[in-house]
């Protein structure tokens, strides 16, 4: 029997390159190890996205974005975290046995309360709630960043301190950090990230990403000088696209010199848009025929629900709520 894997995804905008490589491409390398449930965590994005078009509109990019990157709706149980409304109730008696004290020491609460002024409860409550999701579904593994690690043990120690108060419920659930494989720069060298401004979208325009490949920073050599390509942005983010022999092929271009960064640049802009012209296809398909990705959602839900029915009575009854 095959391991069960589980992991939400943030609804939040666009995804870029780095993305792609530092997270979805491993995610979907993992599907067919695991029997695999993945959710669209949109009830986590409520502590931050709080307009109905923004939100709605969010789900469904990442979900069409997912199943373009390879996300097989076959292999993997896609759904949408909302729709499993038990999840919430579970966080529910989740926040019963634990204490503030204890959440205080989340990382990602600290960082959130030291920027803004005053935080919301469901950001507070964010480990419980993720918590609520894993547990419900029995995981086995969990495959996240490297800065959702301490949610996972939140989760673990929930589910203990749960199970000696109510007696055995939960499974202990283990995380597997992935690695990024690549630290992706972004268009300044800096490590590609939304917050800096520096990324390149995976599915923009032509245009679009034409425009961000163009202003990856460079140094000012000639032509015809060399080029050292371990210290060029435009090569650290090409050679993402390409394999081993190609990649060694590019190195002896930059150098022996002879080539511009603007021969440079088109070279990678070039290699971008072929790298990622069936998933743009495949998006599209998806894009022009929203009822699929809806009836997708749908049927990941009820096989998600159906998964917790027995989990969700065992929680009850242990806690005391079933009278029968
Ligand atoms: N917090 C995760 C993130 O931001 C998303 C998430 C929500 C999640 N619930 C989860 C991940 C349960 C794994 C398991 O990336």
């Amino acid at each position: 029997m095959k391991k069960r894997l589980l992991s939400g995804i943030q609804p939040s905008g666009t995804i870029h390159i780095g993305n792609y490589f530092g997270a979805i491409k491993q995610f979907v390398d993992l599907q067919e190890k695991y029997d695999s449930y993945v959710f669209i965590a949109d009830l986590h994005a409520l502590t931050t996205v709080q307009n109905k078009k923004i939100l709605s509109q969010n789900i469904l990019n990442i979900a069409m974005d997912y199943i373009a990157c390879g996300l097989d709706p076959e292999k993997v149980c896609l759904f949408k975290q909302s729709d499993l409304t038990e999840v919430a109730e579970v966080a529910w008696y989740f926040n019963c046995i634990t204490t503030m004290p204890f959440l205080e020491r989340a990382t990602a609460y600290k960082d959130a309360n030291q920027k803004a002024k005053e935080i919301n409860v469901g950001l507070f409550d964010y480990p419980l709630l993720m918590a609520a999701d894993i547990l419900v579904q029995d995981a086995d593994i969990v495959p996240v960043g490297q800065d959702q690690k301490q949610h996972i043990e939140y989760a673990r120690d929930t589910a203990q301190k749960f199970n000696n108060i109510f007696g055995e419920t939960f499974k202990m659930p283990e995380a597997l950090i992935m690695k990024e494989v690549a630290i992706v720069p972004g268009l300044d060298g800096r490590k590609m990230s939304k917050s800096y401004g520096n990324t390149i979208p995976l599915f923009g325009t032509d245009e679009e990403i034409k425009k961000a490949v163009m202003s990856v920073v460079t140094d000012s050599k000639t032509p015809d000088e060399p080029k050292d390509p371990d210290t060029c942005n435009i090569f650290l983010i090409h050679k993402l696209f390409l394999s081993d022999s190609e990649v060694k092929n590019l190195r002896e271009k930059y150098e022996n010199g002879g080539l511009g960064y603007k021969a440079l640049k088109d070279m990678l802009y070039e290699d971008i848009i072929k790298y990622i012209s069936p998933m743009r296809t495949k998006r599209q398909e998806f894009e022009n025929n929203k009822e699929k990705v809806l009836k997708i959602l749908e049927d990941g839900a009820l096989k998600a629900k159906a998964n917790i029915k027995d989990k969700i009575k065992l929680i009850r009854s242990n806690i005391g709520l079933d009278l029968k």
